[in-house]
């Protein structure tokens, strides 16, 4: 498929998405969100992509939030089908995604940027970074899950004060709050993501699948997480990634998985 607002580029066992409004520092806009969501799903699709990257164009920004000139004359049901659609297509759906998701957030992830960052499984940021919600400062509250994901990355308390106060934190304050698991130069963002996400590609993949929605089910009311740890931990006996790993461990071997 061609987009306009993406760029994808494959690589051995991952997959780099590239976020490419460089002269709206890639605040996302409808059809954005719509492109991205289509390039998950057909990275998800990919068996050969074990892992895939997000990050943004340019040096200035990851993403600096949803595109406000889209929605300033919106009404209320408007706003509501907004924040509806676009955590359907892109924000739950790549925190549910069953392939490892990256953020490498390379520069401003505000709003709906850093509401991004945080539906990826985990974040590694340059140096340069700053994040912030701060849409209080428009009139508005996070409405692509910020204000449910952001508590449960950094507690109540950072998240209240980072909301109410519309603040940007820069990557340091960032990693001791533990929204993101490391900070890089900016230079070595990439390169280190790709090592990371090598590390994760010698895997299995279906054990890392499941482990995801083991680890997700902690977070969806109603739900036991542990009911579902137990499912999932018994589903994998049934792969034929586990006969290879525990076989490959006995025959004192790196295990090739078939990712099945
Ligand atoms: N939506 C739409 N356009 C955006 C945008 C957004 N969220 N963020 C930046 N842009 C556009 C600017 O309008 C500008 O476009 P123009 O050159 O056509 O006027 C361009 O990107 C560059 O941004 P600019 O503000 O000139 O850069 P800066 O270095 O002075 O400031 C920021 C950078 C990130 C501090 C500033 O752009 C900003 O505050 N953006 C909005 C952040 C926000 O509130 N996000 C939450 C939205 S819900």
């Amino acid at each position: 498929m061609h987009y306009e607002n993406i760029l994808i580029s494959n690589h051995n066992d991952f997959s780099i998405i590239t976020i490419n409004r460089p002269t709206k520092l890639n605040a996302l806009n409808k059809a954005t969100i719509k492109e991205l969501h289509q390039a998950f799903k057909e990275a998800d699709e990919d068996s050969s992509i074990k892992v895939i990257i997000v990050i943004g164009s340019g040096e200035k920004a990851f993403v600096a939030g949803a595109d406000i000139s889209e929605f300033a004359n919106f009404s209320v049901e408007e706003g509501g089908k907004l924040a509806a659609k676009g955590q359907k297509l892109l924000f739950d759906f790549i925190e549910n995604l069953s392939t490892p998701v990256i953020a490498a957030v390379n520069g401003f992830a505000l709003g709906g940027g850093l509401e991004l960052a945080m539906a990826c499984h985990f974040r590694v940021a340059s140096d340069n970074a700053k994040m912030g919600l701060p849409e209080v400062s428009l009139g508005l509250i996070p409405g692509y899950g910020g204000t449910q994901r952001l508590p449960n990355l950094v507690g109540k308390g950072r998240a209240m004060e980072m909301i109410m106060t519309a603040g940007m934190i820069d990557a340091k304050q960032a990693l001791s709050y533990g929204l993101v698991n490391h900070v890089t130069p900016q230079e070595e963002l990439l390169p280190f993501c790709e090592k990371l996400a090598q590390k994760i590609s010698r895997n299995s993949s279906v054990a890392i699948s499941a482990a995801i929605k083991a680890i997700n089910a902690n977070f969806i009311d109603g739900v036991n997480g542990f009911e579902v740890e137990i499912e999932e931990f018994g589903n994998c006996f049934g792969t034929e990634d586990f006969v290879e790993g525990t076989t490959a461990f006995l025959q004192k071997r790196k295990a090739d998985f078939p990712g099945k």
